[in-house]
């Protein structure tokens, strides 16, 4: 188990000046705590970064953000939040996607690439996973989520709609912990951690959460890791390094 997997709640560092949800809380926790262990600093890419939270976390963290999405409005509203977050120093936000991520981030310059919530499908996921494996140093670190196939399928059937849940129960080309493993290790890269993110505090309803927020967090921090949990999370968060493609 690497050190990157056994970031607790001893490590956790409340980055708590505006409203977020407590998952999110906990996985720019996690994300901070992590490249805390890497280093002060880091020249991060965020790519797909949309309304900036994640960048916003970072920085405040004091290392260097560019966010990368092809949504004009969600790069204004990264501007802005930077901007009402006097972070705006340490945030650049430019228009692209993952097809022209190496027209804008030199080969082998960035430290980290954050690329969360962007992938679904196994579709064109080993193209963009090889341009940030080319942005990347060598030994740089990739944190990657995905929302996760099966937890699709209880979302539809707890609305009640169950041929939907069916279809997607059914459509593995959507990602799930699998399919995103195989994906890496084809490519080339060690996993470093897994962590589910929102593991406890998506089951738990508003009003059972209601005053008990901090030990709500610490729950799903102490539970994260748990590899039961992995396979179930709403979310997958993987932290992986490109060591050169199994065919290299
Ligand atoms: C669900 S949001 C996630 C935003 C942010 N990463 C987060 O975790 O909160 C997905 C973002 O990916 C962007 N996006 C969609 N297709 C993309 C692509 N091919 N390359 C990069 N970003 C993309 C969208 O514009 C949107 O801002």
């Amino acid at each position: 188990m690497s050190e990157f997997q056994q970031v607790g709640s001893g490590n956790r560092r409340s980055t708590g000046r505006r409203r977020r949800s407590i998952a999110q809380q906990w996985l720019n926790e996690l994300l901070v705590t992590q490249l805390d262990l890497r280093g002060t600093g880091l020249n991060v890419v965020d790519l797909g970064g949309g309304t900036g939270g994640i960048a916003a976390a970072l920085a405040e963290a004091g290392h260097t953000v560019l966010v990368i999405d092809p949504s004009p409005d969600a790069l204004a509203a990264t501007q802005r939040r930077a901007a009402e977050q006097e972070l705006s120093d340490r945030v650049t936000a430019v228009q692209g996607d993952t097809g022209t991520l190496a027209e804008v981030v030199p080969a082998g310059s960035a430290d980290v690439i954050t690329f969360h919530l962007v992938l679904e499908r196994q579709d064109g996921a080993a193209d963009a996973l090889a341009a940030m494996a080319t942005a990347l140093k060598p030994g740089g670190l990739l944190s990657i989520v995905i929302n996760q196939r099966l937890h699709r399928v209880w979302h539809q059937a707890e609305a009640g709609h169950f041929d939907a849940a069916r279809e997607i129960l059914q459509d593995t080309g959507l990602l799930d912990r699998a399919g995103l493993l195989d994906l890496l290790a084809a490519g080339g890269w060690e996993v470093l951690a897994e962590h589910g993110v929102g593991v406890i505090t998506d089951h738990v309803p508003e009003a059972s959460a209601e005053g008990y927020s901090d030990e709500l967090l610490e729950l799903e921090a102490a539970a994260a890791g748990n590899p039961a949990y992995l396979e179930s999370a709403t979310r997958l968060h993987v932290l992986a390094t490109h060591v050169g493609a199994s065919d290299d």
